[in-house]
């Protein structure tokens, strides 16, 4: 059977415990009776715990937007993969373009988040992708193979099992611009060549994310090398977010 399109909801600094378990309680039909996709569920920090307690019993998975790599410690701000557990987090987020570009994050900085998650045994979807002026000047692959890299230097194949990568062209997210199918196939099927240079283990699946929604969602799945959609502003959208299911499920 072919790999379920995995579908990331990405709520980012939305939604407090309130509001989060209305939406939650709101997504939890949807998960029932899935048979061509997942549902993740992305909430902020703070409404991880109340979130999971919603959806407990059901498939729909809860992560967190962000970890660090330390058990505990002197580290203001941030948050373990143990405390994650606690919360019922099954996965992290690493390396998103807010991350990376907003608040400085450096591809040193996601990479030691991405294998100390992995090496602790949390799944990580690792998030890559280009600016506008790099498209433009044809170093998307360039750009993405070097925020790869810190990653690819340590990761084993054990590792890599519990790796999803996600392709994020920085300018398409939250802006209603989504990159051209074709622009995405050949970033896809370039990100898997260079993977399988680059490393024994199968490349992990690939979303796409950035201003995904009902319109432009069945044409994206489709694409050879997409595994699913790591999606923004539509994922706490109470209508949009079904439909997105739905097409999935198509
Ligand atoms: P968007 O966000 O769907 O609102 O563009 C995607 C993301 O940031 O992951």
């Amino acid at each position: 059977m072919a790999q379920k399109h995995i579908l990331v909801g990405n709520w980012k600094m939305n939604l407090g415990p309130a509001k989060a378990m209305e939406m939650a309680a709101h997504f939890l039909p949807l998960a029932k009776n899935l048979q061509k996709s997942e549902i993740w569920v992305t909430p902020p920090f703070t409404s991880i715990a109340a979130v999971t307690d919603v959806l407990k019993g059901s498939k729909i998975r809860v992560g967190a937007q962000n970890v660090h790599w330390a058990e505990s410690g002197a580290f203001t701000g941030e948050v373990s993969v143990a405390m994650l557990r606690e919360c019922g987090c099954s996965y992290a987020i690493t390396g998103h373009s807010e991350r990376r570009h907003v608040f400085g994050e450096t591809s040193e900085l996601v990479a030691k988040r991405t294998l100390g998650a992995l090496k602790s045994g949390l799944c990580v979807i690792l998030c890559v992708g280009e600016k506008l002026d790099e498209r433009e000047n044809g170093a998307t692959l360039e750009v993405i193979k070097a925020q790869l890299a810190p990653v690819l230097k340590e990761l084993t194949p054990e590792l890599a099992k519990n790796l999803v990568l996600a392709y994020e062209p920085v300018w398409a997210i939250g802006t209603g611009k989504v990159a051209a199918i074709k622009d995405i196939e050949e970033t896809h099927q370039g990100i898997i060549g260079h993977w399988q240079k680059s490393c024994a283990a199968p490349c992990p699946p690939i979303l796409y994310g950035g201003s995904v929604d009902p319109d432009n969602a069945t044409a994206i799945l489709k694409v050879q090398g997409v595994g699913g959609c790591l999606i923004g502003g539509a994922s706490i959208h109470p209508e949009k977010f079904p439909k997105l299911v739905a097409i999935a499920e198509q």
